[in-house]
């Protein structure tokens, strides 16, 4: 078996740690009960490139347990789990190519060494996979019955592929379950990015002033969270609906221009790029600390350069010394003579800084990928080269076992309600 990760010898750790994560994980532990009988993924090779963690570890085993032959590799430089991924390999007999810090041109041998073996269905977590297929590995499409995304940012990048018409086969966007972005994009990366800050930093957030750019749903959870630790909360957006949701919530919004001024903690959960730019770094108070949760490390403009690779702009182009403070924190001085500390390299805070979102969470996000999985399986070729939805049974399924499992029970239509919400006669 081919794999490449940091140390084997950290197995033993990373199978203890994947059996605590798995106690929380009831979901996803009923289908690898069902998957172990009826192998719905039997003869799939399923190719996954996901944040290599002690929850992906327990999704890679109900994906084997389904029958699929199993390769994973990492969908951040920063995010891998060393000892999750000697286990896996170790323990577990599934290829892992993963190592925490790996350079760019690793991260995408580890792609091509997972891609190598040929998958008939793709996993991702950011369309890596899927774009390095449909650009470097185009020969490998024809053998691909569909993949799953799990992010929003990877769902925009296969929309966009999808209307340019270059999209090879069907997809499902995981991320978009109402069963996924509800609770892990909120609760998960709320409690995660605020976990990632605080191992990072130790810093109180009480009375901080706190600003996060973006009011989607996983800003809406960090801002959620940081309030609930008394930060004193300010939202940057450039859609109005969302800046005047984050309005009516309570929190104040302004550009980042202003907010540049008073933030204490800076948060980029966007989606896009150059967020926070060298002109707004330089405005910022000496000890101001910035982070990014959104997927790509481009939300803080780190270093802009030119066509021949010299520095032309960024925090880089401004800093006149650079060093590593504490684990994950990098103290940039300014020529201005202030500091500015950056978290995690800028790259996900809550994975690079922390270990992700709970596993309690993950559970119903990676049910929804190892059902996405059984239904490519299942209905892939009638499917064309699209971005699809999680059918709604399956969405609704997963919230129903996730309360049973917490225990919860809930009404049911009475006869009398099902047909009042059926007609149109009766009003006042
Ligand atoms: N994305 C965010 N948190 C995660 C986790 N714990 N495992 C895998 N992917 C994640």
């Amino acid at each position: 078996m081919k794999y490449d990760v940091k140390d084997l010898s950290l197995a033993k750790k990373g199978s203890l740690r994947i059996e605590w994560a798995n106690q929380n994980m009831p979901v996803l532990n009923l289908i690898q009960q069902r998957f172990k009988k009826e192998k719905p993924l039997k003869g799939l090779k399923l190719a996954a490139c996901l944040h290599i963690t002690t929850e992906t570890a327990s999704l890679a085993q109900t994906l084997k347990a389904g029958g699929a032959e199993v390769m994973l590799c990492a969908s951040n430089p920063l995010s891998t789990q060393d000892d999750v991924a000697a286990a896996l390999v170790k323990d577990h007999q599934i290829p892992v190519f993963a190592i925490k810090g790996e350079n760019n041109k690793t991260y995408y041998d580890h792609i091509n060494a997972v891609l190598d073996q040929k998958p008939t269905i793709t996993m991702d977590d950011g369309a890596d996979l899927v774009s390095t297929v449909h650009t470097t590995r185009k020969s490998l499409a024809k053998n691909i019955i569909g993949g799953t995304e799990e992010t929003t940012t990877g769902v925009i990048r296969l929309r966009s592929m999808a209307e340019k018409g270059v999209l090879k086969f069907p997809l499902i966007a995981v991320n978009d379950a109402d069963t996924k972005h509800f609770f892990d994009n909120r609760y998960g990366t709320g409690q995660s990015t605020i976990d990632g800050i605080i191992r990072s930093t130790n810093r109180l957030l009480a009375g901080s002033a706190f600003v996060i750019c973006g009011y989607g749903w996983c800003g809406k959870g960090v801002a959620m969270r940081a309030q609930g630790m008394a930060a004193n909360v300010i939202i940057t957006e450039i859609d109005p609906l969302r800046a005047l949701e984050a309005v009516m919530d309570g929190y104040r919004v302004m550009p980042i221009a202003e907010a540049a001024l008073i933030g204490d903690i800076f948060c980029t959960v966007t989606g896009d790029m150059s967020v926070i730019r060298e002109e707004h770094f330089k405005k910022m108070k000496d000890g101001a600390i910035i982070c990014n949760a959104g997927h790509f490390n481009v939300e803080l403009e780190l270093a802009c350069r030119d066509k021949k690779g010299k520095l032309v702009g960024g925090l880089e182009k401004i800093a006149r010394k650079k060093r590593v403070i504490r684990e994950y924190v990098e103290e940039y001085t300014l020529t201005n003579g202030k500091k500015i500390n950056l978290l995690g390299e800028g790259r996900l805070v809550n994975l690079a800084a922390a270990e992700g979102h709970p596993s309690s969470v993950m559970d119903m996000s990676f049910a929804n990928q190892a059902l996405a999985s059984e239904y490519l399986a299942k209905n892939a070729r009638e499917l064309k080269s699209q971005v699809y939805p999680v059918p709604k049974e399956i969405d609704r399924e997963i919230a129903r076992l996730k309360l049973k499992s917490m225990g919860i029970s809930i009404d049911t239509l009475t006869p009398e309600q099902k047909k009042y919400l059926a007609s149109w006669e009766m009003g006042t």
